[in-house]
């Protein structure tokens, strides 16, 4: 059997390190990009993973590690494209290249992505597409996070579309949900909007930070390594499952979501913030 290789978005940490040593694990060949490989240190001591220098947002380093990983592993059969961050804060405190900076990470980067990984797959007549999205990308929960919503509904929106564009070339698309995972720098990489201070929001600031700071606590922060296997259940196609929501927070809320009339369930989340 030919060795399978997958290209990964953000493995310098989370989500994205632990899937490149798991795909690293199973046999497979690992495309592992990050925007700092000179810091690298874990994943170098793999055989099977080779490192590519890659921020999301500049489309001439996309192309650049695009096209080395092709070269370098003749054929790419999975992209992950898992790299992320979240602002949070009130919309109107925020400043005008944070707004942009989350649409320009977690939206445009895997289009900037996939449109150069689509002649390779075309060529192939086949690959797969896996983009890591949040709960926070089909349903809201939480006040202060629209921006981040914004950026993950427009994934789920983006990759719904290209089903349709892609299918003729048996190219297929996956989403996967996740909540919230132990384990990772993610809460650190929130960029707050309060350089000004607007004294209205301070409750929900205060309400919103600890609820953040509590999830570790109260359990509802998910294994990262079941996240990981909800990726590799697509990619071996274990699954084939369109959208898979992760742990027991997402699905909870997303059965709520399904369950009530919106005007009701926006109400009820609001509850928790009053
Ligand atoms: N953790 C959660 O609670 C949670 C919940 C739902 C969804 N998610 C999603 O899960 C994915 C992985 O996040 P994580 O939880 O593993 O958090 P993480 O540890 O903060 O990892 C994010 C990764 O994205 C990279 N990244 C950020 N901006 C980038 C850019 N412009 N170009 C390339 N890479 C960039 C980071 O690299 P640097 O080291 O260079 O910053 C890091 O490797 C993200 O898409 C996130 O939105 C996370």
């Amino acid at each position: 059997m030919t060795t399978k290789t997958v290209f990964i978005t953000g493995t310098s940490s989370g989500l994205g390190k632990l899937t490149a040593i798991r795909f690293a694990q199973m046999g497979w060949n690992v495309a592992a990009t990050m925007r700092t490989p000179e810091k690298e240190t874990e994943l170098t001591s793999y055989d099977n993973i080779r490192i590519f220098k890659l921020d999301v947002t500049d489309v001439e380093q996309v192309r650049s590690a695009v096209e080395q990983a092709i070269a370098s592993f003749g054929r790419i059969d999975v992209v992950v494209n898992n790299a992320g961050m979240g602002t949070y804060g009130p919309l109107e405190l925020a400043r005008e290249s944070d707004i942009d900076w989350q649409f320009a990470v977690n939206t445009r980067g895997p289009i900037n992505v996939i449109r150069k990984f689509l002649p390779h797959f075309r060529a192939n007549n086949g690959g797969m597409f896996i983009n890591i999205s949040s709960f926070m990308g089909i349903t809201t929960a939480v006040p202060l996070g629209s921006l981040y919503n914004m950026s993950k509904f427009a994934l789920e929106g983006l990759t719904e579309g290209l089903y349709y564009e892609l299918k003729p070339f048996n190219i297929e698309l996956r989403l996967i949900e996740q909540g919230g995972s132990a384990g990772n720098k993610f809460k650190e990489s929130i960029v707050w909007n309060r350089d000004e201070h607007i004294r209205d929001y301070d409750d929900m600031i205060g309400k919103l930070e600890q609820v953040m700071n509590t999830a570790g606590d109260s359990g509802q922060l998910d294994d990262p390594q079941t996240i990981v296997d909800a990726i590799v259940a697509q990619a071996t196609g274990e699954s084939s499952k369109f959208r898979t929501v992760v742990g027991a927070a997402g699905n909870g809320l997303m059965a709520l979501r399904n369950a009530l009339p919106i005007e009701e369930y926006l109400e009820k989340m609001a509850e928790n913030y009053k």
